[in-house]
């Protein structure tokens, strides 16, 4: 088929070259040229593994192609793709649609001939009913510009694999004018629907709630588990045995039951803001009302940390050596927004720490936001000197440190774990004082 995705974010760049991969023909938008000429000579413009290679070969293969010019992807493809960021709006929680109310402005009108328009981006639920009315009112070729809604569910860091092999697929129709597109994503995703991949068809706002339940669901969880934390602190038990013994349980499973820093990223936070912020609008506020309180935990557990920190140096901050391990919002990832571990760094940094920051992929985008921080060259580097140091995001080549060999570099053998993802006995038995979150201190 002939595909365009509106948007070369982690989203879109990932989804034009999984389409490319299934055996279609591509053409990647977005109005940012330097993105452009960079996607052009097979350049990913951030971390995500596995892209970078599917990226080169379909631009060489000719499948994959990319412009700045709406009009040359309304020309070409029969099937649009909008996979544009719906941020937080600055100042409140409510998602801001102008990146996806731009798209369907511009494209709308350049369709001449029967198109289909299929909607991945996160937006509130209501969204799609506006825009397939819009879409019809203004594409010259009226109803045969059709919209639908087909959330995506890809995980940063596995992006590659998720957009391949979904776990499920989910097409929301206009049921009162269902059109070709469940015929049209049938033949898109026909490779996936070939594995017996779940395929299911919703309703316009029961896609859009898909989407915001399934992120609302996974902080929720996080939230729990980092509030059992809380009280396993207070009464010296240990949340990750707590883990796994309740995750034997398969109604709740081992899965996103990692006590820490808690979540970050591009979308639960501003994800579940939006979804209160929208349940208001409808008039059902009350029944997100425990989100807040998901929100609050999260929140919380970051100023958790700069107090464990704050206690270990004996209550002053100003001018220690704090060692941060971790920038990303997760491993795999070069995507600081809404990042735990860049967020801690900063406070620390702001009470005075001397902080020195390492990050394996996300330094570049953390000194763009906090260029007065201090960056490392190396995780060695970074520990050298410090007195306390902190896991912030679990990245292997931290996961795998020598407690031995740290010990030599740093001024004290104090650890935190913000993870819980280090070995504990082992840096237990090579002398260090190794704090956990939810955990008892050793
Ligand atoms: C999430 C959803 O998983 C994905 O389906 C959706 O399409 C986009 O949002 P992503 O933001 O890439 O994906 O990250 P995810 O792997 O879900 O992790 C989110 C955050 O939760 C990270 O900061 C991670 O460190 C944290 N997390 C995750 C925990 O703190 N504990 C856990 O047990 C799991």
């Amino acid at each position: 088929m002939r595909i365009s995705v509106f948007g070369t974010g982690y989203l879109g760049a990932t989804h034009a070259a999984g389409m490319a991969e299934l055996g279609h023909e591509v053409i990647g938008v977005d109005i940012d040229p330097d993105k452009i000429e960079r996607l052009k000579r097979g350049e990913v413009p951030f971390y995500e593994p596995g892209l970078p290679e599917l990226l080169q070969k379909h631009v060489e293969s000719g499948r994959l192609r990319f412009t700045t010019d709406p009009a040359e992807a309304a020309e070409f493809a029969d099937v649009h793709f909008i996979g544009v960021g719906t941020p937080q709006k600055k100042g409140e929680n409510a998602a801001d649609m102008r990146f996806v109310d731009a798209v369907i402005d511009t494209l709308a009108p350049l369709l001449t001939r029967p198109a289909v328009i299929l909607g991945k981006s996160t937006v509130p639920v209501g969204t799609a009913a506006r825009l397939a009315a819009r879409v019809r009112e203004l594409a010259p070729v009226g109803d045969d510009a059709q919209l639908g809604w087909n959330p995506e569910f890809l995980r940063e860091g596995f992006a590659v694999e998720d957009t391949l092999r979904p776990d499920r697929l989910v097409i929301g129709i206009d049921k009162d004018r269902p059109g070709r597109i469940e015929e049209v994503a049938r033949e898109v995703y026909a490779d996936a629907i070939s594995r017996d991949t779940p395929f299911l068809v919703t309703d316009l706002p029961t896609a859009e709630l898909v989407k915001v339940s399934a992120n609302a669901f996974l902080a929720t969880k996080i939230s729990f588990i980092n509030a059992i934390a809380e009280v396993c602190e207070a009464a010296g038990a240990d949340v990750l045995e707590l883990a796994d013994a309740i995750g034997h349980d398969e109604r709740i499973g081992r899965k996103f039951l990692g006590a820490g820093l808690g979540f970050g990223g591009g979308c639960l936070p501003k994800d579940i803001r939006a979804f209160m912020a929208r349940a208001g609008e409808l008039g059902v506020d009350q029944a997100l009302t425990f989100l807040r309180e998901v929100d609050d935990v999260n929140m919380r557990r970051r100023s958790h940390m700069i107090q464990l920190v704050e206690r270990e140096l004996d209550g002053e901050l100003k001018g220690r050596r704090v060692a941060v391990l971790g920038a990303a919002f997760k491993p795999e990832s070069d995507d600081i927004r809404d990042s735990p571990a860049l967020d801690i760094a900063g406070r620390l940094h702001l009470s005075g720490a001397d902080v020195r920051v390492f990050d394996p992929q996300g330094m570049d985008n953390a000194a763009k936001v906090w260029p007065t921080l201090s960056f490392a060259e190396s995780a060695a580097d970074a520990v050298t000197g410090a007195e306390v140091i902190v896991v912030a995001t679990e990245w292997k080549e931290f996961r795998e440190l020598d407690p031995y060999g740290v010990a030599d570099l740093a001024a004290r053998k104090v650890i935190i774990d913000g993870r819980n993802c280090l070995p504990t006995e082992r840096w237990i038995e090579a002398g260090w004082r190794y704090l956990g979150m939810g955990r008892h201190a050793s």
